[in-house]
């Protein structure tokens, strides 16, 4: 199959957010086609500053969702919503996990990047790992775009980071910045508006 630009620009803009999955899982070989992709990000200085951890088990799914959802319930207690609010909110957010047959929480390892004396230039450095990382989150939904499935990626994971560490016992560098619930789509996503382009662009 030859594939035109138009094709090409049409795979990119037909991804969309999925949130309700088929049960079907996702094979080892097509997880293992999206986790490759995702590597060819571009990142700062070619570190690859990314870190994936794949959970497909429903045992860990569940025992995360438990974990996070701890954190998740001070928050919004905290934030002063209503209790049986909160609890709707968290029975949703531990559904939504527990639905999805593959998450993939992608994560954040400065160990690799340069170090500076002063905090501007380490911010800097620091956005620029981040940046590299969110850029290889895209290019995984787009692999799994690709594959024919759907992907949505949730920022819960950033509210969670030390629970998360611990309950997945992983490395104190590898900090969680987002997850990837996974699988075959149950959803049309509704048409997305755009905003538009005259008014993001400067040309000069
Ligand atoms: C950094 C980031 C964080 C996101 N966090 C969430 C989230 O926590 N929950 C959720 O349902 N969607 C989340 N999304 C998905 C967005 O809502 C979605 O991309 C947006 O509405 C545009 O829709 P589309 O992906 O279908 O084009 C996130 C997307 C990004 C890039």
């Amino acid at each position: 199959m030859t594939l035109t630009t138009t094709d090409l620009h049409n795979f990119l803009q037909t991804r969309r957010s999925i949130r309700r999955f088929k049960p079907d899982p996702v094979s080892d070989s097509v997880i293992q086609n999206i986790l490759s992709t995702a590597t060819y990000a571009p990142s700062a200085h070619n570190r690859q500053p990314w870190r994936f951890v794949v959970i497909t088990s429903f045992a860990v799914k569940i025992q995360l969702a438990d974990a996070m959802a701890e954190d998740f319930e001070r928050d919004l207690l905290r934030d002063g919503m209503a209790p049986e609010k909160v609890q709707s909110q968290i029975k949703r957010s531990k559904e939504r996990i527990a639905s999805a047959p593959l998450a993939i929480l992608l994560c954040l390892d400065m160990t690799e990047m340069d170090s500076y004396p002063d905090e501007k230039r380490q911010q800097a450095e620091r956005m620029m790992a981040i940046q590299s990382v969110a850029a290889a989150g895209l290019q995984l939904l787009l692999a799994a775009h690709a594959e024919g499935l759907g992907g949505v990626w949730v920022c819960s994971p950033l509210f969670a980071q030390e629970t998360i560490q611990k309950v997945l016992d992983l490395s104190e560098s590898w900090e969680p910045q987002g997850m990837f619930f996974i699988g075959y789509p149950d959803e049309l996503p509704k048409n997305k508006e755009l905003r538009d382009l005259q008014g993001l662009v400067k040309m000069l």
